[in-house]
């Protein structure tokens, strides 16, 4: 994949073998849920941008799914701005944006104790990732109609019933749901929805085993990847049903 971008079996296989013109990119999406929500989009008919931090990754997992590839690591400044450029060369415009990429479930630390270098890191992944690609991202969602932005959050972001434990990883998803509403309220008159979605607790290399299948979990993202346009924004959902800040 020349400097990190290109395409694998473009237009060639979508999942759906039908194309609805719904330009879609999924951050994270060489494993686990992002995967999943881009198999599911695809077969939606949306043409799927999967993108992942390994250039390889996101090939093998793209070329699988008959959907497109670009190298993301959302940390990057530099390839937040060569995959805005890409998008734009491409399409124009970009429909749905699934922050989707996330580390650190520190179920070893504690919040009284927690070692802030892995707080401040799980950040600059979780939260600075997908605000700085939003940004970026920014003026091909405005050339969109109907612009879609979906922040994949947790139910351990909720401060309703918040316990301890898991420091880094919660405190990046609550700052990542004020971001959800901020951007919710400053994009409200362009007509662009975002909204924070849990997937549940899903049995993926983060989730580990009991969780519930990585379908389900991919389901409840792209239930927010494809609300209509007047469904909601700048909320918390779990399978379509608000939960609590
Ligand atoms: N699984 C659960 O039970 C659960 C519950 C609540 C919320 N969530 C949320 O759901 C989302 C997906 O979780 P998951 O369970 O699918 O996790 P996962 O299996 O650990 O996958 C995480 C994905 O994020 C990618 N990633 C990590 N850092 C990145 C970076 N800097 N740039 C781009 N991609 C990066 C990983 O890429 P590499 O392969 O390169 O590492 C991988 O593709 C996350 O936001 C997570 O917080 C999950």
């Amino acid at each position: 994949m020349p400097d990190g971008t290109g395409t694998a079996a473009e237009g060639e296989r979508n999942v759906g073998n039908r194309n609805d013109g719904t330009v879609s990119l999924v951050t994270g999406a060489n494993r686990g849920i992002g995967l999943e929500v881009c198999r599911q989009l695809a077969a939606l008919g949306h043409t799927v941008v999967l993108t992942a931090r390994s250039a390889e990754a996101a090939s093998a997992a793209a070329e699988r799914l008959g959907v497109q590839a670009m190298r993301l690591d959302v940390t990057s400044d530099g390839d937040v701005a060569r995959v805005a450029d890409e998008v734009a060369k491409r399409f124009g415009r970009l429909d749905v944006l699934v922050n989707n990429a996330a580390i650190t479930y520190d179920t070893w630390q504690r919040a009284t104790t927690a070692d802030l270098a892995v707080v401040r890191e799980a950040a600059e992944t979780n939260l600075y990732g997908p605000w700085r690609l939003t940004q970026a991202l920014l003026p091909l969602l405005r050339a969109s109609d109907h612009a879609r932005i979906v922040n994949v959050s947790s139910e351990a972001g909720s401060l309703t019933g918040m316990g301890g434990g898991t420091p880094a990883y919660t405190a990046s998803k609550v700052a990542l749901n004020a971001v959800t509403r901020m951007f919710a309220a400053e994009l409200r008159d362009a007509g662009i929805l975002v909204n924070s979605v849990c997937p549940g607790w899903v049995a993926t290399d983060m989730g580990g085993a009991g969780g519930r299948p990585v379908v389900e979990g991919a389901a409840s993202v792209v239930w927010a990847a494809t609300l209509p346009d007047d469904g909601p924004t700048g909320g918390f959902f779990r399978d379509g049903h608000p939960l609590p800040w």
